[in-house]
C-alpha cells in the first residue's frame, strides 16, 4: 500500500461521529480510537487529509481481518452472497465478489460521513462552486436535466439554456436528415466528421461504438457515417476522411476552449479540404462549431447561427450529454433517440442525488474502489466489458477517472499522504481473456469490474447449436469472474492427476476481486445510465479522497514544452539553422529534434 502514515493524530479525530454504524464497526472504531488517543497530542480539530481521521483508520486496521478470509469462503455465506447483489431500474450490481464482510461496508460508510459525501453530492446539485481552483460549479447533470428541473447557477436557472441548445440541435439535425439543410452544391449531407480531442471526442465515441449495431439506432442512421478525427497525426487526417465527398460531408469542430493545438490545426486542415474542392461558399454549409467560447468561433470563420454553445460549468471529459456529444449524434441517430440516452442518464442523475448510501450505486462503487486501492492496495482496475458495442467505454472511463482523480494534492493544495486514482484500463470479452487476463489470474491483483448485458443488439444463432454467440459470451462473463474468486488449489489439481512440477504453474490462488454489472439491454437509455454511474464513481471517489476530481492542471505543462518545441522548430526552419545551445533544450531533446529535422 503506497500510504504515508500521518505526522501526528489528533484528538478531536477520535470523536466518533458516526453514531448509526453497526455495533461491531463502532466498537472497532473505538478500539481504534482509544489506540490512537495514547499516541497523540493534544491540538485544534484536523483541517487536513481523511487519512488522519478514525474511520480511515479503522478501514486500515480491518484489512487484517480480511486478510484472514477467502472469497471462497464469503461466497458460501448465502445471506451475504445475496445482501450484496444490488438493483435500481433494471441494472443489477454485483459486490458479492468484494472482499467485503457488512463490517466493511459499514466502516465505509463512516468514511463516506467523514467525507462529508452526502454534503459534497448536495452541493454539486446544487450549483456551488466545488471545482475551486477553476473557480466553477460541476454541473454536467444539468446537461441531461429534464425539462421541468430547476437547477441553479448563481441564483440563475440554468435548465431553459440547456434546453435552448438541445432545442437548436433538434431542429438544426432534423433539417440535415431530411435533407432541407443541402450541402454547397444541392447534395443532401450524408458524413459527418467530428473533430476534437480529449474530453470533445471520448465520450461521443463511446456513445457512437455503443449505438452502431442497436436495431432501432442502427436503422436510424441507415446510409449515414459519423467519423472522428482526434488525433493531429496526418494518418489519423487520412483515415477519418477515407472515401468521403466534400459535397456531402459536414465538419464538427468542438472545442470548449477553441484553442486546443491538435483541434485548430485539424479544424483548419479540414477547412481546406472542404474550400479546395467547394470553395470558401463551403464553410457556411458544411462546417459547424460547439464550443463555449463563440467569439474563436466567429474568428475562425463560422456563422454564430452554425455554433452550438455550452458553459464552462460542464467539464470536457463530462461533457458528452452537451452539444459536445448530442450534435455529432443527433446528426447520426436522430434527436428522438440522443434524447432517450440523455434520459437515461438523468435516470441515474437522480438516483445518485437521492438514494442511501446502502442503496446507491455509484456510491457503492466509489466505495468499494477506494476500499481497493487505498486499503487493499490494489492500484489499477479493469473495465471488462461482456460486449462489443461497449468496445470504447474503458478509453473513455480512463480520460473520466485518470484526468479527474489522478491528483498529487487534496482539494486545499496540501500532499496527499496516499496516492489517489486508479490505473484503468480494459477491453471488451472475451478478447481480453487471450490478452492481458494471464496476468490478471496468476500475476497481480486487478480488480475487475465486469459488464454483462441481457438481451444482445444482435443475435446470432447456428442451426442445431442450443447455445448461440450471445449465451457463449455471457458464458464467460459469469465464468472468469467465479475463477478468480475461487482460483484453483494444489489439492484440486492433485485429485485431476496433474503432475507434480506443473502445480506450481497450474494453481490459481483465488480471492481476486470482481464485481458483475448486468444491463437488460443496451439501447439509447441503458448507455445514458451506464455513462452517469461510472461518471459519479469517480466524484464518490475525488470526494472522500478529498481532491478536486473537476480540473486538470496536470495536463498543462506537455501542452507547454510542446508549444516551445514547435516555436523553435518553425524558427529553425525558416532560419535554415540547426537547434543549437541557445534554444534551451537539454542535449538529449536537443540531439533527438536536430535527428528529426535532418
Ligand atoms: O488536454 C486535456 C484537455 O484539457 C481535456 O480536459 C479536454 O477535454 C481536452 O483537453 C480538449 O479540450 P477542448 O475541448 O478545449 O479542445
Amino acid at each position: 500500500m503506497a500510504e504515508k502514515l500521518p505526522p501526528g493524530l489528533i484528538c478531536a479525530c477520535l470523536i466518533d461521529r458516526n453514531r448509526s454504524a453497526a455495533p461491531a464497526a463502532a466498537k472497532q472504531t473505538k478500539a481504534i480510537a482509544e489506540k490512537i488517543d495514547a499516541e497523540t497530542v493534544m491540538g485544534p480539530p484536523p483541517q487536513g487529509s481523511i487519512a488522519y481521521t478514525t474511520p480511515w483508520q479503522a478501514l486500515k486496521e480491518h484489512v487484517k481481518e480480511i486478510d484472514k478470509t477467502h472469497l471462497r469462503d464469503l461466497l458460501a455465506e448465502e445471506g451475504r452472497t445475496l445482501a450484496l447483489i444490488k438493483e435500481y431500474n433494471g441494472i443489477y450490481c454485483d459486490f458479492s465478489r468484494q472482499r467485503v464482510t457488512e463490517q466493511t461496508l459499514e466502516l465505509l460508510y463512516n468514511l463516506a460521513r467523514e467525507a462529508q459525501l452526502q454534503q459534497k453530492i448536495d452541493a454539486m446539485f446544487k450549483g456551488e462552486k466545488i471545482n475551486t481552483t477553476e473557480g466553477r460549479p460541476v454541473l454536467h447533470v444539468a446537461t441531461r436535466a429534464r425539462r421541468d428541473q430547476k437547477i441553479f447557477v448563481d441564483g440563475k436557472d440554468v435548465v431553459p439554456d440547456v434546453w435552448k441548445v438541445l432545442d437548436k440541435i433538434k431542429d438544426f439535425s432534423n433539417k440535415v436528415r431530411s435533407g432541407e439543410w443541402l450541402g454547397v452544391t444541392g447534395k443532401p449531407i450524408k458524413n459527418v466528421v467530428a473533430v476534437g480531442i480529449g474530453g470533445s471526442f471520448l465520450g461521443p465515441l463511446f456513445v457512437h461504438t455503443a449505438l452502431r449495431t442497436d436495431l432501432t439506432a442502427g436503422a436510424a442512421a441507415v446510409g449515414r457515417r459519423l467519423r472522428f478525427l482526434a488525433n493531429v497525426d496526418p494518418i489519423d487526417v487520412a483515415r477519418a476522411l477515407d472515401q468521403l465527398r466534400q459535397e456531402e460531408t459536414m465538419v464538427v469542430i468542438i472545442s470548449k476552449t477553441f484553442t486546443t493545438a491538435e483541434t485548430m490545426l485539424n479544424a483548419r486542415t479540414l477547412r481546406t479540404w472542404l474550400t479546395t474542392e467547394l470553395g470558401e461558399a463551403a464553410v457556411a454549409k458544411h462546417m459547424v462549431a460547439v464550443s463555449t467560447n463563440i467569439e474563436l468561433v466567429t474568428a475562425f470563420g463560422i456563422e454564430p447561427q452554425n455554433a452550438f454553445g455550452f458553459w464552462d460549468w460542464v467539464g470536457g471529459r463530462y461533457s458528452v450529454c452537451s452539444a459536445v456529444g448530442m450534435l455529432p449524434l443527433s446528426l447520426q441517430y436522430g434527436f428522438d433517440m440522443m434524447e432517450k440516452f440523455l434520459m437515461g442518464a438523468n435516470d441515474v442523475d437522480d438516483h445518485f442525488a437521492r438514494a442511501p448510501f446502502e442503496s446507491n450505486l455509484p456510491v457503492l462503487l466509489g466505495l468499494l474502489s477506494i476500499w481497493n486501492v487505498s486499503f487493499l492496495g490494489y492500484p489499477a482496475r479493469a473495465i471488462l466489458p461482456y460486449c462489443q458495442a461497449l468496445a470504447k467505454l474503458a478509453p473513455h472511463i480512463q480520460q473520466v477517472s485518470m484526468e479527474s482523480n489522478g491528483k498529487g494534492v487534496d482539494i486545499n493544495g496540501k500532499p496527499l499522504p496516499f496516492d489517489a486514482g486508479e490505473l484503468d484500463f480494459g477491453e471488451p470479452g472475451t478478447n481480453g481473456q487471450h490478452s492481458f487476463y494471464q496476468l490478471i489470474h496468476q500475476g497481480r491483483v486487478v480488480p475487475c469490474d465486469f459488464i454483462g448485458i441481457v438481451r444482445s443488439q444482435q443475435s446470432v444463432y447456428l442451426k442445431g447449436e442450443i447455445v448461440s454467440n450471445h449465451d457463449e459470451l455471457m458464458c464467460n462473463f459469469f465464468a472468469q469472474a467465479d475463477a478468480l474468486a475461487y482460483g484453483k488449489s494444489p489439492v484440486e489439481l492433485r485429485a485431476q492427476n496433474v503432475p507434480d512440477h506443473l502445480i506450481p504453474h497450474r494453481s490459481f490462488t483465488g480471492n481476486r476481486p470482481s464485481l458483475s454489472i448486468m444491463l437488460p439491454e443496451l439501447s439509447a437509455y441503458q448507455v445514458g445510465q451506464l455513462l452517469s454511474l461510472y461518471e459519479h464513481r469517480v466524484a464518490v471517489q475525488g470526494f472522500v479522497w478529498g481532491v478536486n476530481s473537476f480540473d486538470q492542471w496536470g495536463v498543462e505543462l506537455g501542452k507547454v514544452l510542446a508549444s516551445k518545441v514547435r516555436q523553435k522548430m518553425n524558427e529553425t526552419r525558416t532560419g535554415n539553422r540547426k537547434i543549437n545551445a541557445a534554444d534551451a533544450f537539454n542535449p538529449s531533446t536537443m540531439f533527438m529534434i536536430n535527428k528529426y529535422l535532418e
